[in-house]
């Protein structure tokens, strides 16, 4: 009986964990359709890479290749130049993701309000600046 509640609780908190997730991989057409309202300019990008410095480098590293120096411990922050997507590459879906967070628990946590969506907008074109390359879909 023990061992069915156990079963039970374990069931239920990996569901659980699966609907306050804050993304879903393989992408987002909703927020795909999102259009990036900031024209992909050089003070753009600019901007958006001292935001990054603020408040993204320390956990996808300064160079945005992840892994960052004060990432917490197995967490793993991807590479955001690459090819490699977990929840997909356009404006829209990164977007998606800085504004409402990702990761098992959270990890990384959302922006939404810490900072002008504006310069969100400038963070995506300054990783865009870098050479971040969308996912072959
Ligand atoms: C506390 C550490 C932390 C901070 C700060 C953080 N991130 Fe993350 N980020 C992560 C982790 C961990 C993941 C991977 C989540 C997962 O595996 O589901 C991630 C995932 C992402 C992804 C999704 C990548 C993909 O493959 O789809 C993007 C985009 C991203 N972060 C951008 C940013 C930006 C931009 C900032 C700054 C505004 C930022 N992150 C701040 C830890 C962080």
């Amino acid at each position: 009986m023990a061992f069915m509640k156990g079963l039970l609780i374990t069931l239920m908190l990996f569901v659980l964990a699966f609907t306050v997730s804050a993304q879903t991989p393989n992408g987002n057409p909703a927020a795909r359709a999102m259009k990036n309202p900031v024209a992909a300019a050089p003070a753009s990008a600019t901007a958006g890479a001292a935001a990054y410095k603020k408040y993204c480098a320390f956990c996808h590293g300064m160079d945005a290749k992840g892994n960052g120096p004060l990432a917490p411990k197995d967490s793993n922050p991807p590479n955001l130049t690459d090819a490699t997507w977990i929840y997909g590459s356009s404006d829209g879906e990164i977007f998606s993701v800085i504004t409402k967070g990702a990761g098992p628990n959270s990890t990384m946590v959302g922006f939404k309000g810490k900072m002008p969506d504006q310069d969100i907008w400038h963070i995506i074109n300054y990783l865009r600046s870098l050479g971040l390359k969308s996912a072959a879909r």
